[in-house]
């Protein structure tokens, strides 16, 4: 069984997110899409509200599951089996980063990172511009699921309230 992981904080989901997941369910036997958990930072949705949005975008895809982790994604690999990271690269400036974490995940376990590029339609999208967009009010119904617009512009009307 040729498993893989997408990680990330998917604070929402977008378009972008999906992109990725649904090309790797077409490359691996099983992917989990694993939300990172980290309590020190502040995230516009709970980890259980980023987990049901994550498992409505993805429940077409039959090989794809979604699941929480906390501490070292590669403490997550070798407890699920998993010896592959998806990562989508958007553009350049993704790179130094996203090797620099590759180069450690597999100095640290038996892992090893797929770069999958980004769909040029979805290269400037990020889960912190669509925030911040849709927090002054410019319309991101392209760039996220419907339902997720949806509920990202309920969530920051609360919060605009409190
Ligand atoms: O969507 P993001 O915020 O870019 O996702 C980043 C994430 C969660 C994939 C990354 O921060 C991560 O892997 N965190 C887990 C902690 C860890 O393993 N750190 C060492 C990385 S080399």
């Amino acid at each position: 069984m040729r498993r893989a992981v997408c990680p990330g904080s998917f604070d929402p989901v977008t378009n972008g997110h999906i992109d990725i997941v649904s090309r790797a369910s077409g490359l691996f036997d099983e992917v989990v899409v694993a939300v990172g958990i980290n309590q020190s930072k502040n995230r516009l949705f709970s980890a259980e509200e980023r987990v049901a949005m994550l498992t409505e975008a993805c429940a077409d895809y039959a090989n794809v599951r979604v699941d929480t982790f906390t501490g070292l994604l590669t403490d997550f690999c070798n407890e699920q089996g998993i010896h592959a990271i998806v990562k989508g690269l958007r553009a350049v400036s993704d790179f130094d980063y996203e090797l620099q974490m590759a180069q450690m995940n597999s100095s640290l376990t038996d892992v090893e990172t797929v770069f999958v590029p980004t769909s040029p339609e979805y290269s400037f999208l990020a889960s912190s511009l669509v925030k911040e967009v849709a927090m002054f009010g410019g319309d991101v119904s392209s760039l996220v699921p419907a339902f997720v617009n949806k509920q990202l512009i309920e969530r920051l009307a609360e919060r605009s309230r409190d």
